[in-house]
Order: C-alpha cells, then structure tokens, then sequence
C-alpha cells in the first residue's frame, strides 16, 4: 500500500516529520530515497524534534551513522550515499541496530536496499512546483498505524493528502 503526501513547505516538512516522531513506535524502519535538496534531512530533523531529541540533527555524510539517545526512544540516522560495499555497513555496524527498540532512519536507503528489512516503510520525496511530494509505501502490518498518522496529519496547514 502506499499513501501520497503534497508538503507546501519546508515548516510543513519538519511538523509532518514530528509526527513521524510523536507516534513512531520502537522499532520502525524509514527508508528515504530523493534527490539530492528533496527534503530528507528536514523530515529526519521533524522525526528527532517528535521523539524529543534535543541535539541538533545533521546529515551524517561522513560519519554514515549518527546515534541520538535523548529522546523517548534512540534514534539511528544513516546516511548510505557513500557506502559502496556491504564490507563497510558490516564495519559501522549496520545490523547492531535492527530489531532493536531504534528508531532508523535511512537517507539514500536504495544504495543498501537488499540490507533493508521488509516490514520498512518506504518514504519517497519527489520535487512538486510548489513544495514535495512524500509517497510511504507500507506493509498490511502497519495499516493501523498508518491510518492513525493520516489522522494527525490531516489537521495540519500546507499538507495536502493525496
Ligand atoms: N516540503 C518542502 N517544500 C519546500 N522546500 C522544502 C520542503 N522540505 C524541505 N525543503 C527545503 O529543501 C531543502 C532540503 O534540504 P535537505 O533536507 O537537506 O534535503 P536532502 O537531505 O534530501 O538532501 C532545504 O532547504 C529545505 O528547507
Ligand atoms: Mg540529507
């Protein structure tokens, strides 16, 4: 299944993503894909404000994985546009995370997508004229989940649901 999303602005990005955050429950996967400038680090920064993380939230480019430990439950932010062999996700210690209570965060998650468990949501930016579009492909098994969020998201300004 998958559920669209049009995001008039940035601010619209970053409260979407605190929702994301407000409801996430331990465990979820959110693999982001989008070009370059889509938006994935300002709905990751969205993410960490909901969970309540107070560090200040940048794309780990260098460092491939980023660990935040202040909110109501640890978040995992992954940068995977340079990780070229499944050598080096072993060396940073990619699987430590999964099934753990971690929230993860993907940027760039095609570049390791046989690395991604299936129950991922699938989280695809896509530049609009105005604004982005985000399009959340999800499995049967977050169906409820996902009609609880689209209820938060509803009442919010420059979100338009597709
Ligand atoms: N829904 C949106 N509409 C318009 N601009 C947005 C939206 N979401 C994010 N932006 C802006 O686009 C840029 C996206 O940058 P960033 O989040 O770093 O992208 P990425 O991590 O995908 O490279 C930022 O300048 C941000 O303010
Ligand atoms: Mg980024």
């Amino acid at each position: 299944m998958i559920k669209e999303f049009h995001i008039y602005d940035s601010d619209a990005m970053k409260t979407f993503g605190k929702i994301i955050g407000e409801m996430a429950i331990a465990g979820q996967i959110f693999a982001m894909d989008g070009e370059l400038g889509a938006g994935k680090t300002t709905l990751t920064q969205g993410i960490a404000r909901g969970l309540g993380i107070k560090e200040r939230l940048n794309s780990p480019t260098f460092t491939f994985i980023q660990d935040y430990k202040s909110g109501k439950l640890p978040l995992m932010h992954m940068d995977a546009y340079r990780i070229e062999t499944p050598e080096l996700l072993d060396d940073i210690g990619y699987d430590d995370y999964l099934f753990t209570e971690y929230i993860i965060v993907i940027e760039w998650a095609k570049q390791i997508e046989k690395r991604i468990p299936g129950e991922a949501f699938k989280v695809n930016i896509n530049y609009l004229e105005e604004g982005r579009k985000i399009s959340i492909e999800y499995d049967q098994n977050q169906k409820l989940w996902m009609m609880a969020f689209i209820k938060k998201v509803e009442e919010v300004k420059n979100i338009c649901i597709l």
